[in-house]
């Protein structure tokens, strides 16, 4: 039988990717995996959906996270399976911003999460990236739209970033940010008794 310890150490927590078709999802995911960029990359690779890696961001606890990725089957598919959602603690949802189309998707995005999961929404975390924000010259997406959109949704403006997988830019701030809301947080009593743990309160979202 497995110890509390080894429980301890096998519990993750689940993150997935969702956006349109060529956003970058998959190169955010080997971004996380390996800290790599393939350019040629023509898209997701079916036996790669998700990987488990520790995560410490600077000043909080190492989280395990497994990431998902949706192996390409919105290719296919007008909706992502239910399964797909099921006991997630982060969404990031992702959308270019060199195509307005992607970013015009992501009310349907959040819809799918949503009812996906149903009930089970109140504590998922949302996060909003626009990727390729090396390609700025061909921008048709402004921060400032993507924050509108996000207050419209009641994603916290803390929630809305901008990512390159090409050049890494804001990687790191993505997962350390995902890391920090799922991670419990540890907060010691005022008698110095045991610490408490619980969940953060920062920037809970609907
Ligand atoms: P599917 O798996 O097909 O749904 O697409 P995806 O969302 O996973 O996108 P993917 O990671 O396959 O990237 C699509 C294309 O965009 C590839 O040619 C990538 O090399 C390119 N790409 C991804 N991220 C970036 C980025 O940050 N900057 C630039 N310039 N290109 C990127």
């Amino acid at each position: 039988m497995a110890s509390d310890t080894n429980l301890l150490k096998a519990t993750t927590d689940k993150v997935v990717l969702i956006g349109d078709v060529g956003v970058g999802k998959t190169s955010i995911f080997t971004r996380f995996k390996s800290n790599e960029f393939d350019e040629s990359s023509k898209g997701h690779n079916p036996k790669e959906d998700k990987f488990t890696k520790m995560w410490k961001p600077s000043g909080g606890s190492e989280v395990s996270i497994t990431l998902f990725d949706t192996a390409g089957i919105e290719r296919h598919m007008s909706t992502i399976p239910p399964t797909y959602f099921r006991s997630a603690k982060a969404v990031i949802l992702v959308y270019s911003i060199t195509d307005a189309e992607t970013f015009d998707s992501l009310s349907n995005w959040i819809e799918n999460a949503v009812s996906a999961m149903g009930v089970g929404t109140g504590g998922l975390v949302k996060v909003l990236v626009g990727n390729k924000v090396d390609l700025d010259s061909d921008r048709q997406v402004d921060r400032n739209r993507a924050e509108e959109f996000a207050k419209n949704v009641d994603i916290n403006s803390k929630f809305v970033l901008e990512t390159s997988a090409k050049t890494n830019k804001g990687i790191d701030d993505l997962f350390n940010l995902v890391a920090m809301e799922i991670a419990p947080s540890v907060k010691q009593s005022p008698k110095g008794g045991a610490p408490k743990t619980e969940k953060s309160k920062c920037c809970s979202q609907t």
